[in-house]
């Protein structure tokens, strides 16, 4: 018999996370759940549910929980056509304002995109000037970031010679050099709640995470994009990627075809 899954715990997590569960789906997310029962010594995915509702959202078990229910697919260069508008065109100079170019990836996963800032800051001469962060809400996927050592896949995309320029070689894996290791941070954090000061970033990249996102922290993130990026700055998604309601108060830019909202 088909199992139903806990309906307050879905609601718990979406509100948290913003992240949608398709019912059709509910099994995935009832195997990925059940196997941190036996960790926080539970019964039932609703002892789950009735833990997370009395714990703080930075705590365990929800850390765990963040881990379990993490898509993290990426990889460097991926989706590269808006990328490489990013120092060419998108970062506008801001007279009124000295210091690095601020970026941040939102839902940065094992860290591939801000690299691949990075080897683009580096390839446009933009090196030490530049500031790029990621955030992630799941810790596992930051500890990775922060270790930025790369198997084969992630970087089969890398030109040859960026990838000998910019990676020491060990093995079947690839270090970043420290050189754009010094540009880069990166902090567990769930953007639905991310505190950062109005007018923090030149440019946010918002790619491949908003599909799995619930329509209605779709239309929160317009509002916290749109305080978060300085007047000027720009928000990248993914191609064929959009924000709800045409993104307004952003104005649309097309870049031969590559949609780009911009702060005015
Ligand atoms: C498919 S990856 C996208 C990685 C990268 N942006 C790319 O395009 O290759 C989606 C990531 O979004 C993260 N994520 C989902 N909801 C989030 C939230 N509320 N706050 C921060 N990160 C989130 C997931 O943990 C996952 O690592």
């Amino acid at each position: 018999m088909k199992r139903v899954f806990p309906v307050r715990l879905v609601r718990l997590l979406s509100e948290v996370t913003g992240i949608h569960h398709d019912p059709d789906r509910h099994y995935l997310l009832d195997s990925r759940l059940s196997g941190l029962l036996k960790s926080f010594s539970l019964d039932s995915l609703e002892d789950l549910g009735l833990l997370l509702e009395r714990t703080p959202p930075d705590e365990e078990p929800w850390l765990a929980v963040y881990d379990a229910i993490s898509t993290g697919e990426t990889y460097f260069f991926r989706d590269r056509a808006g990328l490489d508008l990013i120092f060419p065109s998108l970062v506008r100079s801001h007279p009124a304002r000295s210091g690095p170019v601020r970026l941040l990836s939102v839902g940065c996963s094992s860290g591939e995109e801000v690299y691949t800032l990075a080897l683009l800051a580096l390839v446009a001469a933009r090196l030490p000037s530049v500031l790029l962060e990621g955030i992630d809400l799941s810790s596992g996927q930051i500890a990775k970031a922060r270790e930025g050592v790369f198997a084969q896949r992630s970087v089969r995309l890398v030109p040859p010679g960026l990838l000998e320029r910019a990676f020491i070689r060990e093995g079947h894996f690839f270090r970043v050099k420290d050189e754009l290791r010094e540009v880069v941070r990166f902090s567990r954090e769930n953007i639905l709640s991310f505190s950062k000061p109005a007018n923090s970033y030149d440019g946010i990249l918002f790619r491949n995470v908003i599909i799995y996102f619930e329509d209605s922290s779709r239309k929160k993130m317009i509002e916290i994009f749109y305080r978060l990026i300085s007047p000027g700055g720009f928000l990248l998604m993914g191609s064929g990627e959009f924000l709800p309601d045409g993104g307004a108060p952003f104005h649309l830019e097309s870049h031969n075809g590559i949609v780009v909202y911009r702060k005015k």
